[in-house]
């Protein structure tokens, strides 16, 4: 049954201190044949990548920092925004068996618990013609009690489950169940995996303030389109779908996050 076929996580390249686990990946994969799924594990980045082009700083072997190599089998380049979706739901199912406050995923890919980032996700995907032929799926999740990793817009996984973890016992919760978002993905199962993103959305239906091509609208998230695109209804009842570069959550009454 496809539902149990364990794709990520068979290999575990686990590391001690490196820049980045997606350059090591994606230099991995120039020189050697990397196995489907297989998982590079950094205790430590020092020159760990965000999205578009930010910096992402981790605490030295705290924090739970890895990619994942895949090669997803037929996905059309139009479709490759359900990777996202997969790892945003897998992490977003995980975590939400571990804190009692709210967990939901900040469109596109960011994880949330309350109001504050606690996961980052940083997605780099090759495609072949019209496919995407593989895919370096890099997570930072925020896990040391750490004052500096907890602030005003950011949080910890020890800070919300109050405990210590295993590390080890963490990757591994995590990797299965972005293993299981994933064989929906391969069996096909796009609505479902449309509609659970779409209902984990942060502050999806609430009226709050958005940037949208430069304007400041007051809105509400309605849905998210295949290719990524987030539509919002604005006060004045217009319906707008939009990608990253044009539209933007205003949080904290600034765009701290982005
Ligand atoms: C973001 O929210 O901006 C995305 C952050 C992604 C960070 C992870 S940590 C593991 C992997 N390696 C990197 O250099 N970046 C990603």
């Amino acid at each position: 049954m496809a539902f149990s076929k364990k794709t990520i996580g068979n290999d575990i390249i686990e590391l001690d201190t490196i820049p980045s686990t997606n350059n090591y990946a994606a230099d991995l994969l120039r020189t050697t044949n990397v196995q489907n799924g297989t998982v590079i594990l950094a205790h430590e980045q020092t020159a760990g990548r965000g999205q578009r082009g930010k910096d992402w700083h981790s605490s030295s072997g705290q924090d739970l920092t890895f990619s994942i190599v895949l090669y997803p089998e037929a996905l059309p380049a139009v479709k490759q925004f359900y990777l996202s979706r997969v790892v945003a739901l897998g992490i977003f199912d995980h975590l939400k068996t571990l804190v009692n406050t709210d967990v939901s995923i900040k469109w596109p890919n960011d994880i949330f618990v309350d109001d504050k980032k606690i996961c980052g996700i940083l997605i780099e995907n090759e495609l072949n013609s019209s496919e995407v032929s593989q895919s370096i799926v890099g997570i930072g999740l925020n896990v040391a009690f750490a004052e500096a990793s907890v602030d005003f817009i950011h949080t910890s996984l020890q800070f919300e489950m109050h405990g210590e973890l295993e590390k080890m016992d963490l990757l591994q919760g995590m990797l299965a169940a972005i293993n299981k978002r994933y064989q929906e993905l391969r069996s096909g199962k796009f609505v479902r995996l449309a509609r659970d993103h779409a209902n984990a959305l942060y502050l999806k239906g609430r009226w709050t303030a958005f940037d949208l091509r430069g304007d400041v609208v007051r809105a509400r998230i309605l849905d998210v389109e295949e290719d990524g695109r987030l539509t919002i209804e604005t006060e004045a009842g217009k319906v707008v779908s939009e990608g990253l570069g044009k539209l933007r959550h205003i949080l904290y009454g600034t765009d701290i996050l982005k």
